[in-house]
């Protein structure tokens, strides 16, 4: 087709889709935080959270093709990972192998668990969708998640998340 056809019916479906009003997602890396506002995660007590960056055998730890930006930020200790981000919902997305007992908060308030107590085929899975909120009020919200919320040991592997 020809280029400006091609341009006009680009711009009409671009156009229509905002006057609907569709949103689009935006996903935010562990590491390289959003990439549209630049916000970065904030992690606490830093001590109790490691970088896939700064650990030179974790290339070997899992399967780096599947790992969004090729980067996670991994927790054994109670620690909380904040972020805030403007829209009208959010899904965190982490690798998933083992004892694993997350929280996720809405605006420092308890929304949802991850619980994993074994993993009887001791596979690891990526892409794992740990928590998705409900419908949020459009604006900006804080999500906090929070390992270690149960007392045996917890392993919080964050790849990224996805807000709307
Ligand atoms: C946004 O991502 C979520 C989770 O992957 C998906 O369910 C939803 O359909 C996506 N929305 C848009 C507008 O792409
Ligand atoms: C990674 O290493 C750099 C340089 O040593 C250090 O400044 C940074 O705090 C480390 N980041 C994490 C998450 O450990
Ligand atoms: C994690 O967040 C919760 C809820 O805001 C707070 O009570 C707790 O002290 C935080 N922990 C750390 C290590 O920041
Ligand atoms: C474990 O592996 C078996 C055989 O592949 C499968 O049927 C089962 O669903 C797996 N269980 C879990 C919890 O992944
Ligand atoms: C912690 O673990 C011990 C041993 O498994 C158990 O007896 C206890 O009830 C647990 N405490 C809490 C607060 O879950």
């Amino acid at each position: 087709m020809p280029l400006l056809i091609f341009r006009l019916v680009v711009l009409a479906l671009f156009g229509s889709a905002v006057v609907a009003g569709l949103s689009l997602n935006v996903t935010i890396d562990d590491t390289f935080g959003d990439p549209v506002t630049g916000t970065q995660f904030v992690y606490s007590p830093a001590d109790n959270w490691q970088s896939s960056s700064n650990c030179s055998e974790c290339a070997s730890t899992f399967a780096m093709a599947m790992v969004y930006d090729r980067t996670w930020t991994l927790s054994t200790h109670p620690g909380n990972a904040t972020i805030s981000f403007y829209g009208s919902a959010v899904y965190v997305y982490c690798i998933v192998s083992d004892h694993a007992a997350m929280a996720f908060l809405i605006d420092d308030k308890v929304d949802g668990y991850y619980i994993q107590t074994s993993s009887p085929n001791s596979t690891v899975d990526y892409n794992y969708p740990v928590y998705t909120s409900g419908d949020l009020p459009m604006g900006q919200h804080e999500l906090t998640i929070m390992n270690g919320v149960v007392n045996f040991s917890s392993l919080a592997i964050l790849d990224y998340i996805v807000y709307t």
